[in-house]
């Protein structure tokens, strides 16, 4: 399904790729999908036409199927998560290869559907799940694996701020928290275990806008996350603490800290006997600071063109909606519920 396209100056073909939804987070995409190396974006689709300016200029349609007949390599899915299977389950019929926004969709069933799509037509697919481009987060995913930290006791994740008025098919759990499920398996390459929630509703919408979840992965780390569109203040924090520290990262700012354990000696007796921990130095470390969306892109571009990509695949998006249905089921039936085990990853086609 794919129009001939120019040869650029690096000698590989330009891929020609369609944008879906040019709202607030497809105005994004398509600002960073205009200037990708390797890349054409041919045209967009929004019903309700490009009401931000968006597309400077690049044709505007209605429909994913008069984007499909111009003939794509790729498109970027950024319509509402209510609306991400039929749009996904049609690229998918046609040959269309797809990088999804987050959550991948608004059910465990439908992110089923559209794993089976892709992977049974031998599909590339991502999904958007950009926190792991944040550089701050990819320096921290790399320290926990050279053991910088020891062992893993618990994960701690904190994103609060106002209420986005567009957001109105998916609650906090699925559009936000969503976020801190998966990069909090991520960097710690762990699987939820089992978990706890409670949900609060105060908008008067029927989904829930405040979330506070405790969990346990499968190595016995701890975690937490609060999750909300309920705060005048706007935050994003993950803090990870083992036997030698704690690491906090800031995914507003992209920086990453360290607060190491202190080394302790003492000739106070009575603080001989506490085996706790003490403070030691800090360090933030000066990280290169790529912008994530475009870190984000360029993968799924490599992933089109056959390189190994680093992407995040529609299977790990369905075990983010999986767990992400596990925090509704326990806030709604009040008990703790185990996470279902993982269904093995496929390797992405090349
Ligand atoms: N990765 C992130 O950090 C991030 C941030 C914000 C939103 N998102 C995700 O992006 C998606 C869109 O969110 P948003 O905040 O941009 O929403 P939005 O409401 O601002 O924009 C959605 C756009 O899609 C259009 N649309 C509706 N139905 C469509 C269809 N069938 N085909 C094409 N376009 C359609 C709407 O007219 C609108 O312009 C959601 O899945 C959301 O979870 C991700």
């Amino acid at each position: 399904m794919t129009a001939t396209a120019p040869t650029g100056a690096t000698g590989r073909r330009t891929l020609r790729a369609g944008l879906i939804g040019l709202g607030a987070m497809g105005r994004n995409h398509a600002r960073v999908l205009r200037e990708l190396d390797g890349v054409q974006l041919v045209a967009t689709v929004d019903p309700a036409g490009d009401r931000s300016g968006a597309a400077r200029g690049v044709q505007v349609l209605h429909t994913v199927a008069e984007l499909i007949a111009l003939g794509i390599d790729y498109a970027v899915v950024a319509c509402p998560t209510a609306h991400h299977e039929e749009v996904g389950l049609e690229l998918a019929a046609n040959g269309v290869c797809a990088l999804i926004e987050k959550p991948l969709a608004h059910s465990v069933a439908a992110a089923e559907r559209l794993v089976d799509a892709f992977e049974a037509r031998g599909l590339v697919a991502g999904v958007g799940h950009i926190e792991r481009f944040n550089p701050a987060l990819q320096s921290l995913r790399a320290r926990l694996e050279t053991g910088e930290l020891g062992e893993v006791f618990q994960v701690v994740t904190r994103r609060q701020g106002p209420f986005p008025h567009r957001i109105a098919d998916v609650g906090v759990v699925k559009d936000l928290a969503t976020h801190d499920i998966d990069l909090t398996a991520w960097v710690t390459g762990q699987e939820y275990a089992s978990l706890a929630a409670r949900t609060v509703s105060k908008s008067g919408r029927p989904h829930e806008d405040m979330v506070a979840v405790v969990g346990e992965l499968s190595d016995g780390t701890v975690v937490s996350h609060l999750v909300n569109w309920l705060s005048p203040l706007k935050e994003r924090f993950a803090a990870v603490t083992g036997s030698h520290g704690c690491f906090v990262a800031d995914t507003l700012t992209a920086d990453l800290t360290f607060y190491a354990n202190g080394a302790v000696t003492t000739e106070w007796e009575a603080l001989r006997a506490f085996r706790g921990v003490a403070e030691g130095d800090m360090v933030r470390y000066a990280i290169p600071k790529r912008e994530p969306l475009l870190v984000e892109h360029e993968r799924f571009r490599d992933a089109v063109e056959g390189k190994p990509g680093d992407i995040v695949t529609l299977r790990q998006g369905l075990r983010t909606v999986e767990v992400s249905a596990a925090v509704l089921e326990s806030a709604q039936q009040r008990t703790t519920v185990a996470v279902p085990a993982r269904i093995p990853d496929e390797p992405q086609p090349a």
